[in-house]
């Protein structure tokens, strides 16, 4: 039976971080919708576009564009086995929509919905101290997890970056969307018993540690 990881939680609560972490001790790909719409910004089209000043705001890209853009890559061949999906769902549509995609498409449903707790003044130092690579999307923090050379990739060499969306006051947008539109879902998968917590403001080896008990424990 395949495995579907549901990886939930404010901006800057390590998703990203624990999804790279645990995807080959799982043996199932990272599909995080963030990365997908930032990889669209080398594509000149009025969709990408959109999508560019949607993120660069702080706002969610419409349900539809990023529900079509979901059921596309968990197609692919090495999502076979399930996937981590890192900031999908985001809205109550997203999750009834992954619902049906994974009943109609795989015979399956949901595996388990992990919520990485933290409060927004950790979130919001994280944030402002995150650089990634632009080629293979390794996540670091300057003073939390810093690269062996200052800004550059310990993988590739790859100069390093900051999102244009950790600004200060789009962070503290995003930090409302999420309260407004991505909290819901706590109760959500509540309700349908798949949620776990599991509490994110500890160092990365205990949170791992912490997600793969809850997540090895719902799979059957
Ligand atoms: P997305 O890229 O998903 O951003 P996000 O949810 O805001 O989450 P972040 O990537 O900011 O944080 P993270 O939880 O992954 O934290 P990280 O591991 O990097 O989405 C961006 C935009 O795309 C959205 O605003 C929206 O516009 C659009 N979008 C995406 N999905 C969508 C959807 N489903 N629907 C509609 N629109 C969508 O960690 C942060 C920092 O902390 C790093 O520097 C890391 O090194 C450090 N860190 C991590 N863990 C620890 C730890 N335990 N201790 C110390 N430091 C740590």
């Amino acid at each position: 039976m395949a495995t579907y990881v549901v990886l939930m939680g404010p901006p800057g609560g390590g998703k990203g971080t624990q999804a790279q972490r645990i995807t080959d001790e799982l043996g199932i790909p990272q599909v995080s919708t963030g990365d997908l719409f930032r990889a669209m910004k080398t594509q000149d089209t009025p969709l990408a576009r959109q999508v560019q000043d949607i993120m660069a705001s702080g706002d969610l890209v419409p349900d539809d564009i990023t529900v079509q853009m979901v059921k596309e890559r968990l197609s692919d061949q090495d999502c076979a086995g399930g996937a981590i999906l890192d900031g999908f769902p985001r809205t109550t549509a997203q999750a009834d929509a992954l619902a049906d995609m994974l009943a109609d498409s795989f015979d399956t449903g949901v595996t388990v919905a992990v919520l990485i707790d933290i409060s927004e003044a950790e979130a919001v130092k994280r944030i402002s101290g995150r650089r990634s690579c632009p080629a293979c999307k390794r996540v670091y923090h300057v003073d939390y997890d810093p690269p062996k050379q200052a800004g550059i990739c310990d993988d590739d060499g790859t100069a390093l970056d900051q999102r244009k969306d950790d600004q200060p006051d789009v962070v503290r947008d995003r930090y409302q969307v999420y309260m407004n539109k991505t909290a819901p879902l706590i109760s959500y998968y509540e309700e349908r018993e798949l949620l776990e917590r599991v509490n994110g403001e500890q160092p990365m080896e205990s949170v791992t540690a912490d997600l793969l008990q809850v997540i090895r424990k719902r799979i059957k």
